[in-house]
């Protein structure tokens, strides 16, 4: 594991929130994901399954967590089930949970291996009268192969059709959105991790990078503090960045362009998601400048906006019409367009075309309650933005944010944003941290620096 241990009590108070939703006599089931495979005998990183994570901090493949609160028998009210390490596979795949450090890292004291798993749970099928099984549920999801649970949840129908079926899912998101403490400590950790790429990517982009080169710098970054990357990197300059996921990384940073960013790490499973967007030259024109301070004033006034019992419906509809006003101020947009325009079709569209936050955790675009009132507990991101094809440029800003009945916490809030204070950081203010080499802009290539001088001859 690469990062600190969490504590245990962090999972079973999870567990105890998610029990206590349960109605009375119910047996739950949360599976592992799947390893998923490639071509030939090849396989991709298994991602670890965030409810589970959520319930157990378990990562490990073919895991299996069963709850059952009121079970007759006390060692039957929590089970995990685990893949049983014989020497041949850790031979292969390395070291494998042990029951005692299994007990230690969840609180979940009965852990037998998976070989034990058709008895217990049929005795516990004849017991139970409610079965909640999980399913992976987002409005924007396309799930096109079958999950683990999905497979279960299927055999375990076929097998005990007269049950009682209800859907987990719901009553995860309900407890996912509200972050603990402990929770909200991790985030800031992934919050802190990205700020470090962030400044060092700062002090590395001129002239004659290329994108990718932009993502290598993150990737040391984010690797050696203990993190990885939240999602795939968008490093998107000049009219790339009006893509808005555009993630192939390949091209040349060039002089008067602006470099959209929005790349992140995670720390312990738990992601931060930033974007800011910067000019590669160090310094904005002054169109690009009016654009960005456009988009700031928004980012600034949607976060003061994130307050509870708000639905998000609306604090959308407040981002929809800030962004109209700086379009017009900007000469993007006429009062006689908007006036005119098809309600179903308005014209800002053009240049926002996105929701402007969501909700952030275990997943970057994590479960929540995303029709109902704003919560204190949640953490959203905010992140407003203006493309601007026919000029070829975009400029999007993206902090990540607690809402509290005490006002909103930007956990993001130490991340360089005006652009005066990115110009000076890129242009090396005062100020700077102290980076190797490589961060100041040596990338080995030969390419020109900032100012135009050769940094390396090669
Ligand atoms: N990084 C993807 C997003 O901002 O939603
Ligand atoms: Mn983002
Ligand atoms: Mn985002």
């Amino acid at each position: 594991m690469r990062y600190k241990a969490i504590n245990p009590g962090v999972f079973i108070a999870n567990r105890s929130r998610l029990s206590k939703m349960f109605l009375p006599n119910s047996l739950a089931v949360v599976n592992a994901n799947d390893v998923p495979q490639t071509n030939a005998d090849g396989t991709m990183a298994m991602v670890p399954n965030s409810d589970l994570f959520y319930l157990t901090g378990v990562e490990q493949e073919q895991t299996i967590l069963l709850l059952y609160p009121e079970a007759d028998e006390e060692k039957h009210r929590e089970l995990l089930f685990l893949r049983e390490p014989t020497g041949e596979l850790e031979l292969w795949e390395g070291h494998k949970l042990t029951k005692e450090e299994a007990r230690a890292a969840t609180g979940v004291q009965n852990v037998h291996w998976l070989s034990e798993f058709p008895r217990l749970f049929h005795r516990l099928m004849c017991e139970c009268e409610h079965v909640y099984l999980n399913s992976n549920e987002h409005k924007r999801a396309v799930i096109e192969t079958e999950t683990r649970d999905a497979r279960f949840t299927a055999e375990t129908q076929r097998r005990y059709p007269l049950h009682d079926y209800h859907r987990l899912a719901p009553l995860l998101h309900r407890t996912r959105a509200i972050k603990s403490q402990a929770e909200v400590a991790l985030l800031r950790k992934a919050c802190e991790i990205t700020e470090k790429g962030f400044r060092r990517v700062l002090q590395f982009t001129r002239p004659g990078v290329l994108e990718r080169e932009v993502e290598a710098e993150y990737v040391h970054e984010f690797i050696r503090q203990g993190g990885r990357f939240a999602y795939q990197p968008i490093i998107a300059t000049g009219i790339n960045a009006c893509c808005l996921h555009s993630i192939s990384n390949a091209s040349v940073c060039r002089k008067g362009e602006l470099l959209l960013l929005d790349v992140a790490a995670a720390y312990a499973n738990y992601n931060a998601d930033l974007t800011r967007t910067i000019p590669v030259s160090g310094h904005f024109s002054r169109r690009q400048k009016r654009v960005y301070n456009s988009v700031l004033r928004v980012l600034r006034q949607c976060i003061t906006g994130l307050t509870p019992g708000k639905k998000i419906k609306d604090w959308q509809k407040e981002a929809e019409q800030m962004i109209e006003k700086e379009l017009v101020d900007l000469g993007l947009l006429s009062l006689r367009q908007i006036k005119g325009q098809d309600p179903e079709h308005p014209a800002f569209k053009k240049y926002f075309m996105h929701g402007v936050g969501h909700p952030l955790g275990l997943d970057v675009h994590d479960v929540g309650l995303t029709t109902q009132p704003i919560e204190a507990g949640w953490v959203m991101t905010v992140e407003p933005g203006i493309y601007i094809r026919e000029e070829g440029f975009a400029v999007r800003l993206e902090n990540d944010v607690l809402v509290t009945d005490q006002g909103p916490v930007d956990l993001m809030a130490g991340i360089p944003i005006e652009a005066e204070e990115i110009e000076g950081l890129m242009n090396g203010k005062p100020g700077v941290p102290e980076l190797d080499g490589h961060a100041r802009g040596v990338t080995g290539n030969g390419h020109q620096g900032r100012t135009g001088k050769r940094l390396l001859s090669k």
